[in-house]
C-alpha cells in the first residue's frame, strides 16, 4: 500500500511545483511590451546583454517545466499513447530551444564565470541526455528512453530547485541571487540527477530479482 502512495505524493508535489514555477516565469512575457514588472535587475541586465537566447530560454523553458511530469504517469501514458507521443515531441523541442538559449546565455550569468560554467554544463548536458532520450524513443528502445527521459527531467527540474534554494542561500548570509548563484548553477541540479541514478539502480535491482526486464 505504501509503496504505491509515496510515488504518486512524489509526482503531485513534482507537478504543483512545475506548474508554479513554470506560471511565475510568464511574467517575461511582458519583457516583450518592455514591461520588467517583478524582473530582478541583474537578470535584467542579462537579458539586454544577449536578448534573443535569453528570451527564447525563459519563454520556452517553462513549457518543457510545465508538460513533463504528465510524461511519467504510466496510466496516462498508457491509456492514452498519441498525446504521450505529442506531449513527448514538445517537451523535446522545447528542451532543445531552451536548451540552446541556455547555453548562448550562460556567458552572461549574473553570478559570473563560475555560474557560467555550471549553467553551461547544465546545459550541455540538458540538451545531450533529451536528444538521446528522443532518439531512443524513435528506435523504440523504450527502456533505455525512460531512463534517459527521467534524467532529461532531473535537470528541467533544476528550476524548481534553485528556487527553493534561493531562500535557504538567504537564510545562510548570501546577500542576493547573483552571490549565491555561483554555488546554485550546479547545487540546483547535481543531486536531481544522483537521485535518479540511486532510484534506477534500486529499481533495476528490484527488477532483475524478480526477473522483469525495466528500469
Ligand atoms: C535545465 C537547464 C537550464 C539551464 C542550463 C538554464 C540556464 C539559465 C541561465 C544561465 C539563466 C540566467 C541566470 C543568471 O544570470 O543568473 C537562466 C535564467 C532563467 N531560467 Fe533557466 N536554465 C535551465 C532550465 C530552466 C527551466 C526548466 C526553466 C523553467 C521555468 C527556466 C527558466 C528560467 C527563467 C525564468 C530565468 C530568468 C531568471 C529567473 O527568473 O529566475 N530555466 N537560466
Amino acid at each position: 500500500m505504501r509503496e504505491n502512495y509515496l510515488p504518486a505524493i512524489a509526482r503531485g508535489i513534482m507537478v504543483m511545483l512545475a506548474i508554479a514555477v513554470a506560471a511565475y516565469s510568464s511574467r517575461y512575457y511582458g519583457v516583450l511590451d518592455n514591461a520588467w514588472y517583478g524582473i530582478d535587475p541583474k537578470i535584467k541586465a542579462v537579458i539586454l546583454q544577449a536578448p534573443l537566447p535569453a528570451l527564447l530560454h525563459m519563454l520556452i523553458a517553462p513549457v518543457a517545466l510545465a508538460l513533463g511530469p504528465f510524461q511519467f504517469y504510466p496510466g496516462l501514458r498508457m491509456r492514452h499513447p498519441k498525446l504521450h507521443r505529442w506531449s513527448g515531441r514538445v517537451y523535446v523541442v522545447a528542451c532543445i530551444v531552451a536548451g540552446v538559449g541556455a547555453l548562448a546565455t550562460a556567458p552572461f550569468a549574473s553570478g559570473g564565470s563560475r555560474a557560467g560554467l555550471g549553467f553551461g554544463l547544465l546545459a550541455v548536458l540538458w540538451l545531450g541526455t533529451t536528444a538521446a532520450a528522443w532518439i531512443l524513443a524513435v528506435r523504440r528502445s523504450f527502456v533505455r528512453h525512460r531512463l534517459l527521459m527521467r534524467f532529461s527531467y532531473a535537470m528541467t527540474f533544476a528550476a524548481v530547485v534553485l528556487r527553493v534554494q534561493i531562500p535557504i542561500g538567504f537564510a545562510l548570509g548570501y546577500e542576493s541571487y547573483s552571490s549565491m548563484s555561483p554555488v546554485l548553477a550546479f547545487s540546483s541540479w547535481i543531486p536531481n540527477v544522483v537521485i535518479v541514478a540511486l532510484y534506477s539502480t534500486w529499481q533495476s535491482w528490484r527488477h532483475s530479482r524478480s526477473g522483469e526486464n525495466r528500469l
